[in-house]
């Protein structure tokens, strides 16, 4: 799509990350806004009635008036592998991967399932306004492979590995610590970089990792600079005893990943609950990231992050679905968890701004991608989402009693789903694989 394109609607964007839980000072809203893109990057964005004179007569001008555009949300933890595993009932986190999770994994060695599921995987995000993610795929390499060509292919920013798993779970779903190197060094060779590709070692829990297998990982780390770390960390109370049992030795759950060099700056540790007051201070590396999965935690009944103290305390952290222990790919309903989770714990709780903030250019910053997605600053890459404040009626309802954006937003956050999403646009086009609803009208500039 050449040329320039505007988008007029109301605009809500979080320009900066929050010094604490309280500063909602970083959310940007503009009634009437106009966001100005050109092969594929924001190259203006304000108020129309500045911006509409400035444009060139050929613009094209998409009339989103009534809508509600943010910036592509970003996920920093989901399992694409775990599409059709969404709403099945385990009694905890131990038992949910035995019965349900491992099984469905295992059908990824054919290539065929991975490469359809990767598809349906991409789409369900695309609907649901998700442009950027940490994906999990399974331990097969061409599950990850699948991935990798399917999001290139819809140019989408995501961050993916093979995952690493040689013991404590099925025969089928085990690799060893050479073949995991190996096959991990091939696909970094082949994705790490490529379009808005990158590459995460992924080794799945220090339970399903032996010694040597961990230590290659971090091996592999120190290998490729730029390549990122994503695993799952001191989620459920029985896990953190396995873990403990298998690595005596280590102080904590956290200092497995530190003995074997995986406490890095790009590291994004999922979870995160039980952590204790030493844990908490070793994570807060510059951009070693926190994925918070209100959903998950809550559907597996793993427990309550302290996002408050976390953010209180400077941790960089992020929203995320963890489908299929999550229960929505939707991240406005991953706000509402967070919106919860928060209210359970009490003593906080969380703004728009926040709750924005960490769907979107906190995301952007775990995938050390914020000088490129997360916000609407000029430069940027244009993925962004139209939202529909009268998405049903009930939200049309609501949203009419609402007397500003930010309150019509937290509506769409408490009540919304993938059909508050009008329109994903990916780099500046409508996204591929997907139907969206077209906007009011589109006009030249013709001034
Ligand atoms: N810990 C290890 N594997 C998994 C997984 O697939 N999902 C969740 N929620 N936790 C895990
Ligand atoms: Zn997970």
């Amino acid at each position: 799509m050449s040329g320039v394109h505007a988008y007029r609607a109301a605009l809500a964007h979080c320009t900066r990350h929050p010094r604490s839980a309280a500063d909602a000072g970083m959310l940007e809203i503009i009634d009437d806004g106009l966001l100005v893109v050109e092969a594929g990057h924001v190259t203006a964005v304000g108020n129309a009635a500045d911006l509409l004179p400035t444009l060139a007569p050929d613009a094209s001008i998409a009339d989103w008036r009534g809508k509600i555009i943010v910036p592509g949300f970003v996920d920093t933890h989901v399992h694409a592998a775990q599409l059709d595993v969404i709403a099945s009932p385990g009694t905890d986190l131990l038992d949910w991967l035995e019965r349900f999770t491992f099984p469905a994994e295992a059908a990824f060695a054919d290539a065929d399932h991975a490469a359809l599921i990767a598809e349906l995987f991409l789409n369900e995000l695309l609907k649901n306004g998700t442009t950027s993610a940490l994906v999990w795929p399974t331990v097969h390499p061409q599950s990850a492979q699948a991935l990798f060509a399917a999001a290139h292919q819809r140019n989408l920013r995501l961050i993916t590995g093979k995952v690493l798993m040689d013991r404590n779970c099925p025969e089928n779903l085990r690799d060893t610590a050479e073949t995991g190197a190996r096959d991990s060094a091939d696909l970094i060779a082949r994705w790490h970089g490529k379009g808005r590709l990158g590459y995460a070692i992924t080794p799945r829990f220090a339970l399903t990792s032996s010694a040597a297998q961990l230590r290659s990982a971090g091996e592999l780390l120190s290998a490729h600079p730029g390549v990122f770390m994503q695993t799952h960390l001191a989620e459920n109370p029985a896990e953190i005893v396995a873990v403990m049992a298998a690595f005596p030795q280590a102080r904590s759950y956290l200092d497995v990943y530190e003995r074997f060099g995986l406490l890095r700056a790009s590291s994004v540790f999922a979870h995160c609950i039980h952590l204790d007051a030493q844990d908490r201070a070793r994570l807060l590396l510059p951009r070693a990231t926190v994925a918070h999965c209100p959903t998950s935690n809550l559907f597996l009944g793993s427990g309550l992050m302290d996002l408050r103290g976390m953010l209180d305390q400077g941790q960089s952290v992020a929203l995320a679905s963890d489908v299929g222990g999550g229960t929505s790919f939707s991240m406005l309903a991953t706000m509402a968890a967070a919106y919860q989770v928060a209210q359970l714990r009490g003593g906080w709780t969380p703004s728009v701004a926040s709750l924005l903030y960490l769907a979107t250019l906190a995301g952007a910053r775990a995938m050390a991608a914020e000088d490129s997605i997360g916000s609407f600053a000029p430069g940027k890459e244009a993925d962004f989402v139209v939202l529909d404040p009268a998405a049903t009626s009930l939200i049309a309802r609501r949203c009419e009693l609402a007397r500003s954006v930010n309150e019509k937003l937290f509506v769409l956050m408490t009540l919304g789903d993938d059909r508050a999403v009008n329109a994903t646009y990916v780099m500046g086009e409508a996204a591929r694989g997907i139907s969206q609803l077209p906007p009011d009208s589109i006009s030249k500039s013709l001034r």
